[in-house]
């Protein structure tokens, strides 16, 4: 029978449509990522392979597998953690789930905006603590959100879906993007301006790019330095789009006013400093962690491999399928 390894204890769905399909199922079944020996003993002769954005899927993991693996479905929409050469040089299929996550996460970097502005975290903690005294005119006062500027870097889906929200919180929308968006131009008249530009403009600047060589770092000192002091940068995509340390020493040095972070560049570990300053909400990567999008992302993940193993093209590959190019463009796109 055809084997396909599941990396990690997912939403039952995937094991379920993967069995229906005649497929043998073996599952890694922990919440914790497995270690790294055990997934190349249990990759070993797979045709499916369903692995998480903390595993590692490169030339060692794909030699573990072997010959008889045609598709690596990722349980992510980002695919940062998948070398494409070396799964095109052996003519393995790399999937990704894209679109079933979309309104989580912008769901969800709103309220990392709105945690942010409003500094509902430091807020929560003070109640809890038992030191509030009562209401107080100076008390927590934060940033307000009606009439300013969201800045959004990245206006692909997931941009363009926080974008779409903005103007129920009375926003305005710039935008950096390689190509113009038209539906937020039209939409909601949001203007598309150079990074340097959003970055001095933006009340709150969102981040909503892939992490490819061009965007690790994106964020540095530099562009630190050219927000406002007042602003707000909220990272919902991949840490190492930021600079954590330049990062800190921003808010250290009050050049940015907070950070509302959902991903890390060293992820788990924090950057030593970060989780002892106030002004930055800190989330454990959970963009996309709803009931509904986990569930919908699992199926996405199992029906992809279940139509290559069929012989069928996948639902969501990363890349058109081999044969003429198209245009490279669409690979440095905004998640
Ligand atoms: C999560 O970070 C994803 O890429 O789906
Ligand atoms: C997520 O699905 C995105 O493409 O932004």
């Amino acid at each position: 029978m055809t084997r396909v390894l599941i990396t990690r204890r997912l939403p039952d769905i995937a094991a379920k449509l993967l069995r229906d399909a005649g497929c043998d199922v073996d599952i890694i079944d922990t919440d914790d990522p497995a270690p790294r020996p055990l997934l190349l003993e249990r990759v070993a002769g797979v045709a499916g392979l369903l692995p998480t954005l903390s595993d590692r899927v490169d030339d060692e993991l794909l030699d573990a597998a072997g010959a008889s693996l045609r598709v690596v479905a990722n349980y992510a929409v980002g695919y940062d953690n998948i070398d494409l050469a070396a799964c095109r040089r052996r003519g393995v299929i790399v999937t990704n789930t894209p679109d079933v996550l979309t309104e989580a996460t912008a769901e969800l970097t709103w309220a990392l905006i709105l945690a942010t502005a409003r500094r509902l975290i430091e807020a929560d903690r003070l109640v809890r603590s038992g030191r509030w005294n009562g209401w107080q005119p100076m008390q927590l006062l934060g940033l307000e959100l009606s009439g300013r500027t969201l800045g959004i870097v990245g206006a692909g889906r997931i941009g363009t879906a926080v974008a779409r929200r903005a103007p129920a919180f009375g926003m305005r929308v710039l935008y950096a993007h390689p190509r113009a968006n038209e539906r937020l131009e039209r939409e909601l008249a949001a203007r598309r301006v150079e990074l340097g530009e959003l970055l001095e403009q933006a009340d709150v600047v969102s981040l909503h790019v892939p992490l490819t060589e061009r965007t690790r770092h994106l964020i540095g000192p530099a562009e630190l330095e050219r927000m406002k002091p007042t602003a707000i940068l909220i990272n919902t995509a991949r840490g190492p789009v930021v600079d954590e340390a330049a990062l800190l020493e921003a808010l250290r040095a009050g050049r940015i006013r907070a950070a509302g972070l959902d991903v890390y560049e060293h992820e788990p570990r924090l950057t030593p400093g970060l989780a002892e300053l106030d002004r930055v909400v800190l989330l454990p990567h959970i963009g996309s962690a709803t009931e509904r999008t986990r569930s919908a992302m699992a199926e996405l993940a199992a029906r992809n491999i279940v139509e290559v193993l069929a012989g069928r093209p996948p639902l969501t590959p990363v890349e058109p399928p081999a044969g003429p190019r198209k245009n490279r463009a669409n690979r440095h796109n905004a998640r």
